[in-house]
């Protein structure tokens, strides 16, 4: 059997991967849009195709003499993500078809038309569709609503705002219904999926013990050893909780606000077949925080929602590097330090790490960022020294790591242009590059105006990476 796993370097992508990885009989197949971010495992392991949905003519050699195809595609990053998630969810069904791929293994999230947000109705659109031509193929449509699992954005957001607040005002919703499920527990429904004898559509919510969000709020904290205090009222509108969840954690305006606004709706299950066609036993709520928080304490995070590449692949960092308009660089001679030292030091900027001095001033354009809806720097590390192409880090999103040589980070921060960050070791030096391509006049004025600000926190920074280098 043939499988094709898409979204592979999303979040469930990635766990799905490694989970396929390890089965028998079966040759897998990713679909990525930048094959640069794959490890080497997975490089040896799978047959690796790259292809973007919204190209149509790219999915046909994708899904030659598939049998079965992971759906796991979805554009939260755009702006008009609602319109490119169905046009993708059609281009796929089209291409499927063409090829004779048997099944499409789909996972969507819980909830009803009637009162579902943007994002949930984008969701049950894609399942709707890929679901549309059984007489043609056949589609198992998985519902999840929150999942339960390190890096994901709904726990991270649960977990960080528990963690800093003892006491919390929140929106009066928090009293509808949601069903969460662990993120292992999911793992095991698609794996178990691609042998299910049927030959028939299927939806299969999934969850098991229904309860409200500010019960699986306090369940969280006192599985993580917190007694916490819940106040809801009336005032607090979306955008001012978006505004609020956006400063409090991780992740930036757009995916607070996607997952508030889906608070108004219920998010339970709303059938058992996950009974009737699978022997799977799930994890309770408390052994599915208990896991994530191990992988988090022991730094074994396999994914995290920020992983994907949310708009950085669909620019050309090799060329648009080179063509950037202003440069700040700072060269330094590595002597007597050994180059690897110097690359593990700029490998671990960012973060718990910090960014090699000045953090107060990274930690205030943090904040701006958040206000302007950007990523904020609070995404931190998915590990404290590792670095893979498609890591975020803190603000940056890694496009090139080049072991012993160079790490590229791209900015996602808020900025009028477009910014890269370059640490690499040329001839017996450290070369520390800012790049900016600005956008208009607005871009060449914040350019000018942080110059003296530039001075100061990159020259520090080339400074502080010889100087950890020759520590460690
Ligand atoms: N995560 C959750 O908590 C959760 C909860 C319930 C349901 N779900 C469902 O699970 C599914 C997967 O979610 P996720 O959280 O894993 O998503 P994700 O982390 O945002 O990943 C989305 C994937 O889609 C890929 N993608 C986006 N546009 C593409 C394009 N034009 N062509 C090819 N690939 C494209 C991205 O590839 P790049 O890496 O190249 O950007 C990325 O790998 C979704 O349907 C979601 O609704 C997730």
């Amino acid at each position: 059997m043939r499988i094709l796993l898409t979204g592979a370097n999303g979040y469930i992508g990635r766990r799905l991967k490694y989970a396929l990885i390890a089965q028998e009989n079966i040759t897998l197949r990713l679909m990525v849009r930048h094959q640069g971010s794959l490890s080497d495992l997975a490089k040896q392991k799978c047959e690796i195709i790259e292809a973007d949905v919204l190209q149509p003519e790219s999915l046909d050699e994708a899904l030659r003499d598939v049998d079965v195809a992971y759906y796991l595609i979805h554009g939260l990053a755009h702006e008009n993500f609602r319109e490119l998630d169905r046009r993708s969810a059609r281009n796929f069904l089209d291409a499927c078809i063409r090829q004779n791929v048997k099944t499409i293994i789909y996972l969507g999230g819980l909830g009803d038309k009637k009162t579902g947000s943007e994002h949930l109705l984008s969701r049950i659109e894609t399942g709707e569709i890929l679901s549309s031509r059984p007489e043609k193929i056949r589609c198992i449509w998985f519902r999840a609503g929150v999942i339960i699992g390190s890096g994901s954005a709904s726990f991270e957001i649960i977990r960080n705002l528990v963690q800093k607040l003892p006491v919390m005002v929140t929106p009066k919703c928090i009293t509808s219904l949601v069903t969460p499920i662990g993120v292992d527990d999911v793992i095991a429904y698609l794996v178990a999926a691609m042998d299910l004898k049927t030959d028939k559509n299927l939806m299969v919510d999934l969850g098991e013990e229904a309860m409200s969000y500010g019960n699986l709020m306090l369940r969280t904290a006192s599985a993580m050893g917190l007694k916490r205090y819940l106040i809801p009222i009336n005032v607090l509108t979306p955008k001012i909780s978006s505004y609020w969840v956006a400063l409090f954690t991780p992740v930036p305006y757009s995916v607070a606000s996607a997952l508030i606004e889906g608070l108004g709706s219920e998010v339970t299950v709303t059938n058992d077949l996950r009974h009737a066609y699978f022997s799977i036993r799930p994890h309770t709520l408390e052994e599915a925080v208990h896991r994530a928080l191990e992988e988090i304490e022991s730094n074994q995070v396999m994914s995290r929602w920020s992983d994907s590449g949310a708009g950085a692949w669909e620019i050309d960092h090799g060329y648009d590097v080179a063509d950037a308009l202003f440069v700040d660089r700072r060269t330094i001679e590595l002597g007597s330090v050994p180059p690897a030292k110097v690359y593990r030091s700029f490998c671990s900027v960012g973060g718990e790490n910090g960014w090699f001095g000045y953090d107060w001033l990274w930690n205030i354009r943090g904040f701006i960022d958040k206000l302007f809806k950007g990523a904020g720097i609070n995404r931190g590390r998915r590990d404290p020294q590792a670095v893979r192409i498609g890591d975020s880090v803190d603000f940056w999103k890694v496009v090139d790591v080049v072991e012993s040589e160079r790490l590229l980070l791209f900015a996602q921060m808020k900025l009028p242009g477009k910014a890269w960050l370059e640490f690499k070791i040329h001839d017996g030096k450290l070369i520390q590059s800012a790049y900016f391509y600005p956008e208009g006049v607005w871009g060449r004025v914040y350019w000018y105006l942080l110059i003296p600000i530039h001075a100061l926190i990159f020259t520090n920074m080339a400074r502080s990476i010889m100087e950890r280098a020759r520590e460690g």
